[in-house]
């Protein structure tokens, strides 16, 4: 079982991932608007591993008793302005979920919430990889700045990203 203060916090994280999930299709659709493919397949399935974050934490809440309520889903922006920029917001997004996450584990912690704890320890070890695949990313595109060349090389290695592997029930 968890505490109604873990199951509020869980709960308003499972937003927060449906968010990261809508920003990174809004994304996705937007790099492909402007011709960059291999972005947009990038960013497709960075929404696809949110959908992975989702539903391993409503997962959770069920197996553990707790409230399922799914909250009203914030819209994204529609444009991201350069592929730079596109990805510094996305490192800056990162680090965001990453404090969330962070937060959500010192709760756990505060409640004496072992089970809650265990679990929370998959998503910071997550997110350690969300934030060095951006960064990833971020180097070479900051190398190359408004390079045309260097940005469709760039496009080309983002498309040969692999598609995360499906969910999985909560553990
Ligand atoms: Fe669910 Fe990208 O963190």
């Amino acid at each position: 079982m968890i505490s109604k203060k873990i199951q509020d916090a869980l709960n308003e994280q499972v937003n927060k991932e449906f968010y990261s999930a809508y920003l990174y299709l809004a994304m996705s659709a937007y790099c492909d608007g402007i011709g960059l493919p291999g972005f947009s397949k990038w960013m497709r399935f960075q929404y696809e591993e949110e959908i992975i974050h989702v539903t391993k934490m409503y997962d959770y809440i069920l197996s553990q008793g707790g409230d399922m309520h799914l909250q009203q889903i914030d819209e994204p922006p529609k444009t991201y302005g350069t592929p730079l920029e596109i990805f510094e917001t996305t490192l800056a997004h990162e680090q965001m979920v990453t404090k969330r996450i962070n937060d959500l584990m010192g709760l756990a912690m505060d409640e004496r919430d072992y089970a809650t704890q265990t679990f929370m320890q998959w998503y910071v070890t997550e997110q350690v990889e969300e934030e060095s695949n951006v960064n990833n990313v971020l180097q070479p595109l900051r190398m190359v700045g408004e390079d045309k060349g260097g940005l469709m090389m760039i496009d080309q290695q983002l498309g040969q990203r692999l598609a995360p592997t499906p969910p999985v029930a909560a553990q």
